[in-house]
């Protein structure tokens, strides 16, 4: 059986050998094993690698206080990403100072991590996978966008398992409507309802 030990390793392995596209550092899922509650993020960004933890930046924070919201804390859940490296563009301005920014992951960036994302899930062995936002969505599902499937709980037989789709937190930045956060805080009510339920 594979350990956590052997997933980090991988992932180590993996981003130190990535030369394709620039990255910027890696990191591991955080959070109890086995657990029955495991959210699938994106990739990590600047905070999340200088903290070696998922979701500690600025969409982190808002993810934590709807996850309290429902009663639920991070000592209790699991979260992990689809692609382990941090995807930046480094672009080189005209005064010759280089400015990093976060891109999303490339497929081939979600590809390298398949193996390792499926081994994580098998050793966590959730009840549920909650998937924030469309990379991951796409990677463990069928659906095409999360607009369609949002804050329902659906069986998934690929993955034998429940997946809860979510809207990534930051999709509230890009967003900011009244009726965007209405339909935002009602997907996190649905979850605690369903969780109820499984
Ligand atoms: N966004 C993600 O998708 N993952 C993280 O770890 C942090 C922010």
């Amino acid at each position: 059986m594979t350990t956590f030990e052997d997933i980090k390793q991988k992932i180590k392995v993996i981003a130190e050998n990535y030369k394709d596209e620039p990255t910027g550092g890696y990191i591991t899922g955080d959070g109890p094993i086995p657990c029955d509650i495991l959210f699938v993020g994106e990739a990590p960004g600047k905070t999340e690698v200088e903290e070696g933890k998922p979701f500690v930046g600025m969409a982190g924070k808002t993810f934590e206080s709807y996850l309290n919201s429902i009663g639920l804390s991070r000592d209790k859940i699991r979260i992990t990403n689809t692609c382990f490296v941090r995807p930046i563009t480094i672009k080189e301005g005209k005064n010759g100072r280089t400015s990093i920014s976060n891109r999303p992951p490339k497929t081939k960036e979600v590809e390298m991590f398949r193996e390792v994302l499926d081994e994580e899930i098998a050793l966590v062995n959730p009840k549920v996978i909650v998937t924030l936002g469309n990379v991951p969505l796409k990677r463990l599902t069928n659906f095409k966008s999360i607009g369609e499937c949002h804050g329902s709980l659906y069986f998934n037989q690929e993955l034998k398992r429940h997946v809860f789709p979510m809207y990534h937190p930051s999709a509230l930045t890009y967003n900011r409507n009244e009726e965007f956060l209405k339909l935002y805080e009602k997907d996190w009510e649905l979850l605690a309802d369903a969780l109820k339920n499984i």
